[in-house]
């Protein structure tokens, strides 16, 4: 079994209540964090609240951002095994009519932190031997409604992205004519959390993040889970 003593992990979005209980579990668990928020008050303000995380801030919708984040953190920690993405919000209501520009470009930046902080991130969590990726979902995604149609469908977008890296992770060699091999367990794991609302949920999630290091690869990648109260 993998365990997180001398593991690297991003938490994308980590100043909320959530982000700040897996912050804290990932720590208590023996990880070396790299908390990432936009807003760089709020981001001093975790690692004084948790002594030993290593606080930066970047816009995480801007890909040179992203990648000038990569190097920093590189540079402060060696590579990443892992990457919590937690960037979120929820607009919405008002019907199918209701589903404004503004509110779609607002949500969507959700799913455009994912992709970059999963492309600059990646070759560091398919060499590690513990490579995980985490995304929280909603359930949703499975029962949509109208005035949930933009927020739904950013992320199954999302749980679409996790889908395509669980593949990544595990790709199937070739043997000598060219004929795809059966699927090997690889080192790495995408999963998806879905909740209903994560209010009162945020030390569950915490655990649950923890506990991906504690499982084996294969048993999750590709995992949806719902997370109940
Ligand atoms: N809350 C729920 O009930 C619920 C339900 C279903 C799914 N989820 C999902 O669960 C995840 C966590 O939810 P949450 O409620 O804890 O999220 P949240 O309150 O929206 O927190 C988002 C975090 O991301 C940071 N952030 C926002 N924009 C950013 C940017 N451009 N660059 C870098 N950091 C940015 C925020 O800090 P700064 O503003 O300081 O940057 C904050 O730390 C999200 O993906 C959300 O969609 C939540």
């Amino acid at each position: 079994m993998n365990d997180l003593a001398n593991r690297t992990v991003l938490i994308a979005g980590a100043t909320s209540t959530s982000g700040r209980a897996v912050a804290h579990a990932l720590l208590d668990a023996g990880a070396r964090v790299v908390a990432v928020g936009s807003d760089e008050g709020r981001i001093r303000e975790l690692e004084a609240e948790l002594p030993g995380i290593i606080g930066e801030h970047a816009d995480l919708t801007d890909g040179d951002e992203v990648l000038e984040l990569s190097m920093r953190v590189r540079a402060r920690t060696g590579d990443v095994d892992g990457v919590i993405h937690l960037v979120g919000g929820w607009r919405g209501g008002g019907g199918i009519m209701g589903q404004t520009e503004e509110d779609y470009r607002f949500l969507e930046r959700s799913f455009t932190a994912l992709r970059y902080v999963s492309r600059v991130f990646w070759q560091d969590m398919i060499t590690s031997t513990a490579g995980r990726i985490v995304i929280v979902s909603s359930v949703t995604v499975e029962s949509p409604t109208p005035g949930n149609a933009n927020y739904a469908a950013v992320k199954a977008a999302s749980e679409s992205w996790m889908r395509s890296l669980a593949h990544g992770f595990a790709p199937r060699p070739v043997d000598a004519v060219g004929a795809q091999m059966p699927r090997e367990p690889g080192g790495g794991a995408a999963v998806t959390f879905r909740v209903k609302s994560l209010a009162g949920l945020e030390d569950r999630l915490a655990t649950s993040v923890v506990d991906l290091w504690r499982a084996e690869a294969a048993e999750l990648n590709g995992a949806v889970i719902e997370l109940r109260p």
